[in-house]
């Protein structure tokens, strides 16, 4: 390891590569404080050569590499293990903007770009870059193709994914491939681009991509709506899709739990609903005609909504202030969930035909099974895609609990969400916390094949070893 070590301090400036325990503390543990392990060197590389000279280098002498952004992840992916033996490639330095391309409608930047960042680079030039989730002020473009990431704005643009035209990738053998072009078509065979989206690190390093930009929409209309149930919440967005179509841009859903959550921590964050309804909804619609219209609209939906008893409740945001506030309201759950202590997280899709069903017979065996937990269910309604969220009874220890429940629980869930034909992972991905979750319900056949192409792309398993597939 010494070897390494010393040929590695040729291959980066020294002020880069990070031995000393205090330097790597920083890199060890996950935003949740869910997952921490032990680093041989953290690396912190600012160009795509400077990361094909490590990795040559990390293949030569076996050594495994965990790729790191901002570190935000859920899974533990960018965590490495407790040997001691692996190293973490940080892209940070990595976050130059290359080329805001405005006849194309896209930008090209590096991997360490935060997304905050992309997102106010794109409005500089007068467009929107649509991908947006609570922790765009420290996760970075990489992990985010990396995990293929989610967010608010799905249901309109896409997740990362479909925001996504090119990518430039080194391989497990230390090579660039150069894969950065902003091609809306291109038929060329296998789509490489899209088997390292969301690859979690296992099959390559992203260093760089080309995104989709879209027109910046003019005006924006955000209301909270409440409803009784599930299956109010449901038609409201059916009606909203048939109504409003492309405009609708946000279809959020938050229960009466998870915003009391979010009251006793922070309780300038209050639902401003009376009463924090069973269920509530914020939905957003944005428009590139004329604030007159969109307004109009909504309002026309909204009395809809009413006549049909779907909302009992709404309250439209009046200025972009208490826009926002609705919108902090939306992401501070997650903030108040680690505030609570250690909750078990689900991240599921299920198609919307079978969510009402998930839900009651889901709730039902939790309650019965693992008496007094707290379900903290919120999340994007317009994709189907709920978090369901685990939390201990009141005045019990949650790491306690956990310890002898966690196993059970996701099993519960994961069971519920095989029978509705869902999927265990939405957005947040699979790392080290859903690698038997992913190897018991993937299927057999889709794994194998993961495994496969695990194996002909990293023979030897270098790049972030033992997540998403073990091999
Ligand atoms: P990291 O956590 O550093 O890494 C994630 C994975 O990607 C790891 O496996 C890592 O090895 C790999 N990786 C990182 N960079 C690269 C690279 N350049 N090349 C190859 N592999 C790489 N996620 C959603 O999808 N939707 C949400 O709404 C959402 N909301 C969140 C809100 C909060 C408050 C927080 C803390 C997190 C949220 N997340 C959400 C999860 C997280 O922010 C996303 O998964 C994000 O995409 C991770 O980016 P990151 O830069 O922090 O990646
Ligand atoms: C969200 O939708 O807010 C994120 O995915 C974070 C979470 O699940 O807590
Ligand atoms: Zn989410």
């Amino acid at each position: 390891m010494q070897d390494f070590i010393q040929q590695l301090s040729g291959a980066i400036d020294q002020k880069y590569l990070l031995t000393q325990e205090e330097d790597k503390a920083p890199y060890l543990t996950d935003w949740r404080k869910r997952f921490t392990g032990k680093a041989l060197a953290v690396v912190l590389p600012s160009t795509s050569a400077e990361v094909a000279g490590i990795i040559k280098l990390c293949a030569q002498h076996q050594v495994a590499v965990v790729p790191q952004g901002g570190h935000t992840g859920f899974c533990g992916g960018a965590t490495p293990d407790n040997s001691g033996t692996q190293i973490i490639l940080n892209l940070k330095r990595m976050n130059r903007i290359r080329e805001v391309d405005v006849a194309n409608q896209t930008i090209t930047l590096e991997a360490g770009c935060i997304l905050q960042a992309v997102q106010d680079k794109a409005v500089e030039h007068g467009f929107l870059f649509p991908l947006s989730l609570g922790a765009e002020g420290s996760c970075m473009i990489g992990g985010n193709l990396a995990t293929n990431a989610g967010g608010t704005n799905v249901l309109r643009y896409g997740n990362t994914r479909d925001l996504c035209l090119g990518l430039e990738v080194i391989t497990a053998k230390g090579e660039i491939w150069n894969g950065i072009k902003g091609l809306r078509k291109d038929n060329t065979g296998y789509d490489l681009r899209d088997l390292f989206i969301g690859s979690e690190g296992t099959l390559g390093i992203i260093t760089a991509a080309v995104m989709k930009l879209y027109p910046l929409p003019i005006s924006q209309w955000t209301t909270l709506v409440a409803c009784e149930n599930v299956a109010s919440t449901i038609t409201l967005l059916n009606l909203f899709q048939k109504r409003a179509s492309a405009l609708l841009t946000g279809f959020e859903m938050m229960t009466r739990e998870s915003l009391d959550l979010n009251e006793k921590h922070f309780p300038q964050m209050a639902n401003p609903l009376k009463g924090n309804p069973p269920y509530t909804v914020l939905i957003e619609l944005s428009d590139h005609e004329s604030e007159e219209h969109v307004r109009q609209l909504l309002e026309a939906i909204l009395e809809e909504a009413f006549e049909a008893q779907l909302i009992s409740d709404a309250v439209i945001a009046s200025n972009l202030s208490q826009a926002n506030g609705f919108w902090h309201m939306r992401e501070h759950i997650t903030l108040a969930q680690a505030q609570e202590g250690a909750n078990l997280k689900h991240d599921i899709t299920i198609p919307l035909s079978s969510l009402e069903s998930f839900i009651q017979v889901t709730d039902a065996l939790m309650r019965d099974r693992f008496p007094g937990v707290r379900i903290i269910n919120f999340g994007h309604l317009g994709d189907g895609n709920l978090h369901y969220n685990i939390a201990p009874p009141l005045g019990i220890d949650p790491k306690t609990f956990n310890e002898f429940n966690e196993k059970q629980i996701h099993e519960l869930v994961y069971d519920q969400v095989e029978r509705c034909k869902g999927s265990i992972s939405a957005e947040h991905g699979v790392g080290q916390l859903k690698l038997d979750g992913l190897r018991a319900h993937k299927g057999k056949v889709a794994h194998e094949l993961m495994k496969t192409l695990k194996r002909a792309l990293d023979p030897q398993n270098i790049l972030n070893p033992h997540k998403v597939v073990s091999i």
